[in-house]
């Protein structure tokens, strides 16, 4: 069986794109998938397909620059498939909208501000908004690395060393 068989996995910017190839490549796989995009329509015209083709797709019109947008695109996947297992960060700003490409020193604030609020802003907040939701409905593992990082730094700070272990005394 597919490590994908009956996961549940967001893809922003999952509309067109790589993103859309994500999806296809989820579902071909057996996953349920959430096409999450700023273009609601073209999120919806593939859902719609996806799901003709037997799969379990929902669309989610979504602008990842947006606190409750992200909110809510967890929000109605965990009311429409029980949980979240994946997340994938494909939206940015890359052709659709397109960037200007200009030298490092033509690049405008505005163009800098509006590529970092997708790109950086974007996915950071899908993902807090994601795994605030998949740390308590996912058994998949994952979303489990970060428990296993704390679990290291709290030996860390048993040990108060990273490598070395207090030495019985002579
Ligand atoms: N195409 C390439 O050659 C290439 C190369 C390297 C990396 N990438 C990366 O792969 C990813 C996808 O690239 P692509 O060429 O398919 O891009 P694309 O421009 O074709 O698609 C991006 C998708 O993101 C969506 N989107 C844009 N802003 C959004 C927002 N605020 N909220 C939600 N969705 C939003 C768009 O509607 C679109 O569906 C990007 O992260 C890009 O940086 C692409």
């Amino acid at each position: 069986m597919s490590r994908l068989q009956d996961r549940v996995i967001i893809v922003t910017g999952g509309a067109q794109g790589i993103g859309r190839a994500y999806c296809e490549g989820l579902v071909a796989g057996g996953a349920s998938v959430i096409v999450a995009d700023i273009d609601g329509k073209r999120a919806e015209a593939l859902a719609v397909q996806l799901r003709e083709g037997g799969a379990k797709a929902l669309a989610v019109p979504t602008d990842v620059t947006r606190e409750d947008a992200t909110e809510q695109m967890a929000r109605l996947t965990v009311e429409r498939f029980g949980r979240i297992d994946g997340l994938i960060n494909n939206a940015a700003m890359y052709q659709r909208p397109a960037v200007s490409r200009a030298r490092f020193e033509e690049i405008s604030v505005d163009e800098w501000d509006r590529v970092t609020a997708v790109n950086l802003r974007g996915t950071f907040l899908a993902t807090k908004a994601g795994a605030s939701s998949a740390s308590s409905t996912s058994t998949s593992t994952w979303w489990r690395p970060a428990r296993r990082r704390a679990s290291r730094t709290s030996r860390r700070r048993r040990w108060g060393s990273t490598s070395r272990r207090p030495r019985p005394a002579a």
